[in-house]
């Protein structure tokens, strides 16, 4: 059956290649890889036996099927998992007309120190886990015939990274395939230098590349169309050219009238299609997706988009998927993206290393700005074996590796040259920083570069000592905000941290007006906090550096200079548990848990970032006779809002000057909780919460019921916990059990709880404050898929899926 299943997927690969290879082909060259965890340096040769591997597809990560340890020299900072050396290996075949052809293999990123062999020949070395690179493999292969491609990945040096890094080729893989003349890797570089409601001026950079031997004659341009399909564009002057041997780089341009703008709000996309054409032949075809906005920072009135003001609304994200680890899914990074959509966000900083490229896709699509950021560290490192081993010899082509990459998503709007480098208290920081702006502007000054600085003393600060930052991103300190057009005159200020606020989903310390700082000092690395490891969700713990969220939405709205802020962080990510150690193995500072559950104070941000009706109210409603409990209400929209307690007033509240969320202080009685918003004493919006019993069953609820039969796509199961009236029960737990039949599997299970130590790939799962969350992956099989969760006295409960 497996043998039968190779030999079609090679069949379907050779089709692929022969179909397109009048042009570009483009394959994806995930499926079908043996993988082996260790080391045998006589797995790079050629005809190594490894039929005994495991077999798998790409995107992997192996770190995050293993158990949370507390022994793993990662430590909990790093997720409590291993890093280790894998191995893996493909077998593939290339038609005998690949012959005259260039092929490439394009890897988006691999967690780290990869190096690469194709039939026994040693391709090369890349350390860093977060950048894309490539290799030529044209001249060592057979054609007609088999090939091994084989990857060692080294992640065993380890403490490596302040949070979880993943470890294996965790990004996508590509085959790509041309003619001997072609458009180069990353070779059409599109910007839009004027734009006005009449017209759009559009420049394209070409950079062809002959790997012939004698020059030829081409036809070069460039056609764009709407988001219709339709053609809108073609290049002004269509003549023949010659390339000479080596390569030819060219500058087109081409005019868009009454052009549609990208925003965050309407995220309008063309799509230019490069062609070459050899005797009325065309031989190459590059798509490339663009948009069309302008944009700017103004030193006293912050961020303009299109000539609009814009307060950038942004968050933090690292690049670990909760459950499925490093390992980029597409439908799991669609899921953050709409979730965060949803609460306000208008940008995104992907802390602190380049994303994965499809992820920009989506931010292209979804309406997201993004800040790309090259380094969590350059020469002084962070962590015993980190990137600063690897800076000297490497940063340059790494950041070059960056920009080539991710130029031409409309999406990017800066580029970061690091987060809170060392360097910035020294002399080093100035030649540096200089350095890598300089490499960044040499291939793109459509974009300004920042760096996201703690330093905020100038007369400290050698890297804006350098001068060559366009925007200076500050890390928390909001006490200082004020102080900064004075201390930096004529500067433009972007937030790129605030808050580091901490919260476990669910769990209230009364009173809530009373703050934490956890840790309190620097002294005091974690804390012993509650018991069992939960941290109060009202706004109103944070480590000593940080704030409160509301804190830091009011300084930042305070000041028009500040363009805006990113919240660390967006998400909880794996790694970096604050204010606990072990087991706590994931952090606390997401407005969104780990399993994208939101808490509490996602409605503080969606009530300030969005102008739809928001009135949310916690806590839950089932407390102890006798307790206080302090009741908060986020709202927009309204004047005021009334709390009733099984029916009777409590009276209403507006939210202060400088404050963003109403409190009661009610002595409890189980019942009913309820709130009303009003303007001008109408009634917009009615929230209420039930005091409820014990579980007495399981509720199931897809994100999507229909999922593709692609091998990749996913359905997220929320679980709840339900009474026997149907009230979710927010303060007991069960362990549920999950099983999968039909063509899918279940590939992780999560409660959000950050110091919960079963594996995040186990299939059984207890829930947190009455949640949990089942992962199902489709195979690339139609059919139904009928998940299962099973819990003593519970009975089970069962949903359905298509896969299609
Ligand atoms: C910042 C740092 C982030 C994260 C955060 C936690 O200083 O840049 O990576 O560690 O603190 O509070």
């Amino acid at each position: 059956m497996k043998l039968i299943k190779n030999i079609l997927l090679v069949v379907a690969l050779l089709l692929s290649l022969i179909s397109s290879a009048q042009v570009r082909s483009i394959v994806d060259f995930n499926n079908g890889w043996k993988f082996f965890l260790g080391n045998d340096s006589l797995a790079s040769n050629a005809n190594y036996n490894d039929s005994k591997w495991r077999s798998l597809n790409l995107p992997h990560d192996w770190s995050i099927e293993s158990n949370f340890s507390s022994s793993f020299p990662a430590t909990n900072q790093g997720g409590a998992l291993p890093g280790g050396t894998g191995w893996y290996r493909k077998t593939f075949t290339v038609p005998l007309s690949f012959k005259n052809r260039i092929t490439r293999i394009e890897f988006d990123g691999v967690y780290k120190n990869s190096e690469v062999w194709i039939n026994g020949h040693y391709l090369g070395k890349r350390p860093y886990g977060y950048i894309n690179f490539s290799y030529d493999l044209t001249p060592h292969l057979n054609y007609g015939k088999p090939n091994v491609i084989a990857v060692k990945v080294d992640n065993s040096l380890q403490p490596d990274s302040r949070w979880y890094s993943g470890s294996g080729i965790y990004r996508d893989l590509k085959l790509v395939s041309t003619n001997n003349i072609a458009l180069a890797e990353a070779g059409v570089f599109i910007t839009t230098p004027v734009i006005n409601k009449n017209k759009a001026t559009v420049s394209v950079k070409y950079n062809v590349s002959n790997t012939g031997n004698q020059k030829e004659i081409v036809k070069l341009y460039t056609d764009v169309y709407d988001a219709t399909g339709k053609k809108v564009a073609t290049s002004k002057h269509i003549v023949l050219r010659s390339i000479p041997v080596g390569g030819y780089s060219y500058a087109d341009e081409l005019q868009i009238n009454t052009p549609l703008l990208w925003s965050t709000a309407k995220p309008y996309l063309y799509k230019a299609v490069t062609r070459i054409e050899r005797n009325g032949q065309l031989i190459d075809e590059v798509k490339t997706t663009f948009g069309i906005r302008s944009f700017h920072f103004d030193a006293a009135n912050g961020f303009f988009l299109n000539n609009q003001p814009l307060k950038i609304q942004g968050v933090c994200m690292h690049h670990d998927l909760g459950a499925l680890g490093a390992a980029y899914n597409h439908a799991a990074a669609k899921r953050q993206l709409k979730i965060l959509k949803e609460m306000g966000v208008n940008a995104i900083r992907f802390s602190h290393n380049p994303p994965a490229a499809a992820l920009l896709d989506l931010c292209d699509e979804m309406g997201f700005l993004v800040q790309v950021e090259a380094f969590d560290m350059w020469k002084k490192k962070k962590n015993k074996f980190d990137y600063n081993l690897y800076f000297d010899e490497w940063h340059e082509r790494d950041v070059q590796a960056m920009v080539l990459r991710d130029r031409n998503h409309p999406s990017v709007f800066m580029w970061s040259i690091g987060n809170e480098i060392r360097e910035q208290f020294d002399s080093t920081g100035t030649t540096i920083a200089k350095r890598l702006v300089d490499l960044i502007k040499a291939i793109d000054t459509t974009r300004p570069v920042t760096c996201a600085l703690t330093e905020n003393f100038p007369e400290k600060n050698f890297i804006w000592k350098s001068g060559a930052l366009d925007v200076l991103g500050f890390n928390y300190k909001l006490y200082d905000y004020a102080e900064l057009p004075n201390r930096f005159p004529g500067q433009s200020f972007v937030a790129t941290e605030t808050a580091s606020a901490l919260s476990s989903r669910g769990s209230y310390d009364m009173p809530s007006d009373s703050n934490r700082l956890w840790p309190p000092d620097g002294k005091t690395p974690t804390v012993k906090g509650n018991a069992d490891m939960s941290v109060s969700a009202y706004d109103h713990v944070y480590a000593y550096w940080g704030s409160s969220h509301e804190a830091a939405l009011l300084a930042v709205n305070k000041y028009k200079f500040m363009s805006g802020m990113f919240v660390w962080s967006g998400f909880d990510f794996i790694g970096e548990p604050v204010p606990y150690a072990w087991p706590a193995r994931s952090s606390y500072y997401g407005i969104v848990d780990l399993a994208g559950f939101p808490k509490d104070v996602y409605y503080l941000y969606q009530s300030e970032w969005t102008t739809k009706p928001v009135l949310y109210l916690f806590p839950h409603w089932n407390h102890n006779n006798g307790d206080t409990v302090d009741v908060w209400s986020y709202y927009n929209n309204a004047d005021e809002v009334e709390l009733f307690l099984n029916g009777k007033s409590l009276g209403s509240k507006s939210k202060p000057n400088d404050v963003l969320h109403v409190k009661w202080r009610v002595p409890y009685q189980p019942g009913v909780i309820k709130a009303i918003s009003k303007k001008n004493g109408k009634a917009i919006l009615t929230k209420e919460i039930r005091t409820s019993g014990t579980p007495a069953k399981i509720q199931l609820v897809a994100d999507r019921t229909k999922i593709k039969a692609n091998g990749t796509d996913l359905s997220f199961i929320t679980v709840k916990l339900l009474d026997k009236d149907g009230n979710p029960v927010p303060d007991a737990d069960q362990l549920i059990e999950f099983s999968v039949t039909g063509p899918g599997f279940l590939a992780g299970t999560d409660n959000g709880f950050p110091a919960d130590s079963t594996s995040l790939k186990n299939h059984k799962r207890k829930t947190w404050k009455g949640m949990a969350l089942a992962i199902i992956q489709s195979q690339q099989k139609k059919g139904n898929i009928t998940v299962t969760a099973k819990s003593a006295g519970l009975g089970m409960s069962v949903i359905s899926l298509k896969s299609e």
